[in-house]
């Protein structure tokens, strides 16, 4: 992938497709050429029934492509295209160029050139309500999201026609200042780190239709991930739940989905290998149910569940922890709450615990606040009030920053 340097701008593919939208993508090329991005604009045929590649051409940093067979300056334009580009765009992104897309085909420039990448991309979808809301346009964005594309969009507004509805592009400006976030960002006291963070509550099979779960959200993972990325780390989210991620985080942001405590454990000590940093914030089963292999039977009359316990993943992670790796753990209280947080500071050898009373109001799980105490290995403790999950998530990664400058033990 090209790497931007002061004299080198961040390269962009903006690639339209056939839609109505098509014609504010010449406003996108503009903001986009106004923020000093070198911009290759790729037209798919239907594109060009909208607006003129003349157009695209002259605005441009390249002349604009349509065909994928190339000319003799660039025989091979979606090999050159897909190595020489730091984000795609697609703008607007239709229900077509979606499907074809999310099923790897390749029969334009743009689709291979999408296919042929591995720099992220973006899409800003644009199309009328009942397209939008189909099952297949929503799966075929649910699989591409699963490999890491960002959607920006569609929001309410009028449609052609003179409809209203959802469906409608996100206005250029919002696009073109989505694209700075990504390919800009900023330096961050993350930066050039490596975070780990667990999040969601696990759930264990009882039979293969039920499962025993618990009420974490997900949310103080999430807001753990989405911070860590804006502060420059690049992250894995190991996750039970899914949940989605700020468009300006997303593209620093590798989640992996998983269940179980025990697949918890295998992706956590996985990941953990080479990471500056892993946070513990999911809630583990404590115990799991022996499960039966086939789904147990009302007529078999009120069945009396085994338990055995799980892996205790923090523990194994502290046990292989690297020189210099920070690891922080996290403490679910209902009742005297400090007293069972220190004794688990005394056995845990974390370098943070963040300490929850669950029971409180507005604390903890399900809820969009939190309100924790962190201790350090000293036993000294630092209250952070009530506030939002993600305001928390800044104190404990300031607190992880700091040991990691200090360097960690
Ligand atoms: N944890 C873990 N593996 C488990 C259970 C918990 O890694 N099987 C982690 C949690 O993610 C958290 C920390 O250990 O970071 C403490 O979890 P908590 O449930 O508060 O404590 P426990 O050690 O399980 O003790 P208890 O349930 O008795 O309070």
């Amino acid at each position: 992938m090209h790497s931007a340097t002061p004299s080198s701008p961040h390269r962009i593919v903006l690639g339209v497709a056939g839609g109505i939208a098509a014609y504010k993508a010449v406003d996108l090329l503009r903001r986009l050429r106004a923020l000093d991005f070198h911009v290759a604009p790729v037209l798919t045929p239907d594109a060009t029934r909208f607006v003129g590649a003349v157009t695209f051409s002259a605005l441009g940093s390249e002349p604009a492509r349509t065909s994928l067979y190339g000319d003799a300056l660039t025989p091979i334009p979606h090999t050159y295209l897909a190595q020489n580009c730091d984000l795609i765009v697609v703008a607007p992104a239709t229900a077509h160029l979606i499907a074809r897309y999310a099923h790897g085909l390749a029969d334009d420039l743009l689709c291979a050139t999408l296919l042929a990448t591995r720099a992220p991309v973006l899409l800003c979808p644009a199309m009328h309500t009942e397209m939008w809301e189909q099952a297949s346009v929503q799966e075929n964005l649910a699989t591409l999201r699963r490999r890491g594309v960002l959607v920006l969009g569609p929001v309410t507004g009028s449609l052609a026609g003179g409809d209203e509805g959802a469906g409608r592009m996100v206005e250029p400006g919002e696009i073109a200042a989505c694209v700075e976030a990504v390919l800009r960002g900023h330096r961050g006291p993350l930066s050039g780190r490596h975070v780990v963070v667990s999040a969601g509550g696990t759930r264990e099979a009882i039979d293969p239709v039920r499962v025993i779960a618990n009420r974490s959200s997900g949310r103080q993972g999430y807001a753990i991930a989405t911070v860590a990325a804006r502060l420059g780390a690049r992250v894995t989210l190991v996750t039970t739940v899914e949940r989605p991620l700020a468009l300006d985080v997303a593209h620093a942001v590798d989640v992996v989905r998983v269940e179980s405590a025990e697949e918890l454990l295998v992706a956590m000590t996985t990941h953990q290998a080479g990471a500056d940093a892993v946070i513990m914030a999911a809630a583990v089963a404590d115990f799991r149910v022996v499960a039966s292999e086939h789904k147990i039977k009302r007529a078999q009359g009120v069945p009396t569940l085994q338990l055995e316990p799980t892996p205790d993943i923090l523990a194994a992670l502290v046990g292989a922890r690297s020189p210099g790796q920070v690891v922080v753990g996290f403490a679910a209280e209902t009742s005297n709450v400090e007293a069972h947080a220190r004794a688990k500071l005394a056995t845990k050898d974390v370098d943070l615990l963040v300490v929850n009373d669950v029971g409180a109001p507005h604390v903890g799980f399900e809820h969009e606040t939190n309100e924790v105490m962190i201790l350090g290995r000293d036993g000294e403790a630092e209250r952070v009030s009530l506030r939002s999950k993600e305001g928390v998530a800044e104190v404990i990664l300031a607190r992880v920053a700091s040991l990691l400058t200090q360097g960690a033990p």
